[in-house]
C-alpha cells in the first residue's frame, strides 16, 4: 500500500503524545480518528488541541480557517470500530507490552489487509509487539519525542519481521510532515534513548565520587560544552521517576551491560517522590524562596569533567555505530534534533580527535578497572588507523 496525504491516520491512545500525533498528522492534511478508552482522556485531549490552535492563531502562525480546518481533521472515537478505513495506526497507549500485544490483536481483526501497524513506544521491542499480530510484516515503530509537534526527530524502528516496503512507506510519510526521520534497529532505547544514557550516568558518576556539586557540573556542560541544558537540570526537567525507569529498562535489556547502570543518587531520588520541577524537588529545589547553589566556577575541573562525559558518549555512538543500529548521519541526526546537541557526537569526536577520545576512556578504564570505560573497538581501530568519521 501507499500512503499519502488522503491516507486515514488512526491514533490509539489520546494521552500526552497520541494527542501531539493526531495535530501534526491533522496539520498535515490527513483525517484522523484518535481513539482512547477513558472519555475524559478525549474531552482533555479535544480541549488542548482547541487551547494550542488559538495560541497558534494569537501568534500569527496559523489562521483561524486552517486552525478549525485541522481540528475538522480530528474525529474523537471510543470505539475501535471507528479504525476500518484507517491506512495507518500509531498507537500511543500505556507503557505495557501485554495491553499493547492485545490492543494490536484486536485493531488487526478490524483493518483492511494492507493497513500499517505502529507503536510509539519508548522502550519496548518493537519485534515483540509484532508478534502478537498475524501480519507482523506490516508493523513497525514509529517513536515520537514529546512534545511530538514541536520535536523535529522520528526513530523509524523495523522489527525482525517488517517489510522493507512497509518501512520505506511509513518514513516517507512522516518526512512528508515535515520531520527528520532516522533509521533504528529494534535495539533497546533505539537511538537517542541509549546513546543520551551517559550524559545522565557519567555526571551522576562525578557527583557521586564527589569530584563536582550539580549545579557546577551542569555549569561546565553547558558553559563549557554548548549543551542546552546541564544533565542535573535536564533529569528535574524529565522527572527523575521517568528517566530513571528509562535507565533500568535498558540496562535490563542491555543483559545489565555496566555502561548502563543505573545509579543509586537517582534511585533514591525516585524513592523520594523527588521527581524534579513537576514534584518542587529533585537534584535542585524548586519550591518557593529556595536559593539556587551555585557553581564553582572552575575550567580546568570543567574541562576536565567535560571531557569524561563527551568521552562516554562518543564511545556509546561509536559502539551504536559499530554494531549497525544506526548510520552515522542518523546518529548525529538523532542527538541534535531528538535531545539539542550542540553537535552530533560523531562530528565531535573527529574535531576533539578519536585518539584523544580514545586516550581518555583508556585512561579511566585502567584507573577504576570497570567495564563501564571499555573503549569501543572501533574507535580503536580508527585511532589505530588515523581515521576519523566523515
Ligand atoms: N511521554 C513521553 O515523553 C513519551 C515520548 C515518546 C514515546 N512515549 C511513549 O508513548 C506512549 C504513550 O505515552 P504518553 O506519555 O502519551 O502516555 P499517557 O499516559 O499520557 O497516555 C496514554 C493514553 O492511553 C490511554 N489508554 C491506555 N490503555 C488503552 C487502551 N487499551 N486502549 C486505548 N487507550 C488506552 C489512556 O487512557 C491515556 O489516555 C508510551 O508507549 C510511551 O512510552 C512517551
Amino acid at each position: 500500500m501507499n500512503l499519502n496525504s488522503s491516507t486515514t491516520v488512526g491514533i490509539i491512545g489520546a494521552g500526552a503524545m497520541g494527542s501531539g500525533i493526531a495535530q501534526v498528522a491533522a496539520t498535515a492534511g490527513h483525517s484522523v480518528v484518535l481513539f482512547d478508552t477513558a472519555e475524559v482522556q478525549l474531552q482533555k485531549s479535544k480541549v488542548a488541541l482547541q487551547a494550542t490552535l488559538n495560541k497558534l492563531v494569537e501568534k500569527g502562525k496559523l489562521t483561524t480557517g486552517a486552525a478549525s480546518a485541522i481540528e475538522g481533521r480530528i474525529t474523537y472515537a471510543d470505539q475501535l470500530a471507528t479504525f476500518s478505513s484507517c491506512g495507518l495506526i500509531i498507537e500511543a497507549i500505556v507503557e505495557n507490552i501485554d495491553v499493547k500485544r492485545k490492543v494490536f490483536a484486536e485493531v488487526e481483526q478490524i483493518v483492511s489487509a494492507d493497513t500499517i501497524l505502529a507503536s510509539n513506544t519508548s522502550s519496548l521491542s518493537i519485534t515483540s509487539i509484532a508478534a502478537a499480530c498475524n501480519k507482523p510484516e506490516r508493523f513497525l515503530g514509529i517513536h515520537f519525542f514529546n512534545p511530538a509537534p514541536l520535536m523535529p526527530l522520528v526513530e523509524v524502528i523495523p522489527g525482525v519481521a517488517t517489510d522493507a516496503a512497509v518501512f520505506a512507506d511509513a518514513r516517507a510519510l512522516i518526512d512528508s510532515w515535515g520531520k527528520s526521520t532516522v533509521a533504528c534497529k529494534d535495539t533497546p532505547g533505539f537511538i537517542v534513548n541509549r546513546v543520551a544514557r551517559s550524559y545522565y550516568g557519567e555526571s551522576i558518576r562525578m557527583y557521586e565520587e564527589g569530584i563536582a556539586d550539580f549545579a557546577t557540573i551542569d555549569w561546565a556542560m553547558k558553559t563549557l560544552g554548548g549543551f542546552k541544558m546541564g544533565p542535573f537540570e535536564l533529569m528535574d526537567f524529565i522527572g527523575n521517576d521517568v528517566n530513571y525507569k528509562v535507565t533500568e529498562t535498558v540496562w535490563d535489556q542491555f543483559f545489565y551491560e555496566p555502561r548502563f547502570k543505573p545509579s543509586l543518587t537517582q534511585k533514591r531520588l525516585f524513592e523520594a517522590n523527588m521527581f524534579g520541577r513537576k514534584s518542587g524537588r529533585g537534584y535542585y529545589d524548586y519550591r518557593e524562596g529556595a536559593v539556587l547553589p551555585q557553581p564553582k566556577q572552575d575550567e580546568v575541573l570543567g574541562k576536565r569533567m567535560l571531557m569524561r562525559v563527551l568521552a562516554m558518549l562518543i564511545n556509546e555512538a561509536a559502539d551504536t555505530l559499530y554494531l549497525g543500529v544506526a548510520s552515522r548521519e542518523d546518529l548525529d541526526t538523532a542527538m541534535i534534533k531528538g535531545v539539542n546537541y550542540p553537535k552530533g557526537l560523531l562530528k565531535w569526536a573527529d574535531e576533539i580527535g578519536i585518539h584523544t577520545i580514545v586516550e581518555q576512556l583508556q585512561t579511566l578504564f585502567e584507573e577504576y578497572g570497570e567495564d563501564r570505560y571499555r573503549p569501543c573497538v572501533l574507535l580503536k581501530r580508527m585511532a589505530a588507523a588515523g581515521q576519523t568519521f566523515y
